[in-house]
C-alpha cells in the first residue's frame, strides 16, 4: 500500500530499506526515500510502519544469531 502519496513510497519499500540496513530511523527514512518531505500527512503512518519493521528486523536478527530462547511445553 502507498504510505506517502506525494513521493510514491509504499510500505514494502520501507520494510525493504529496513531489512537492507539502509534505514533505521525516521530521519534516515526521510533522507533515503523522501517520505514526509512534502505535505507531511504520511508521517504518522510511516513512523508506525518503520517502528514495526525495525522490531521485526531486530527479532529476525536475534533469531538468526541464536539469541531467542524458545519455550517448549513441559
Ligand atoms: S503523503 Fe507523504 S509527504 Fe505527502
Amino acid at each position: 500500500m502507498f504510505v506517502c502519496i506525494c513521493n510514491g513510497v509504499t510500505d514494502t519499500q520501507i520494510r525493504s530499506a529496513v531489512e537492507e540496513g539502509i534505514v533505521s530511523s525516521y530521519k534516515s527514512l526521510t533522507k533515503t526515500l523522501d517520505v514526509g518531505t512534502c505535505c507531511g500527512k504520511c508521517k504518522s503512518c510511516a513512523k508506525d510502519i518503520l517502528r514495526e519493521a525495525v522490531q521485526d528486523n531486530s527479532y529476525q536478527q536475534s533469531f538468526s544469531n541464536g539469541l531467542v530462547l524458545a519455550s517448549y511445553p513441559a
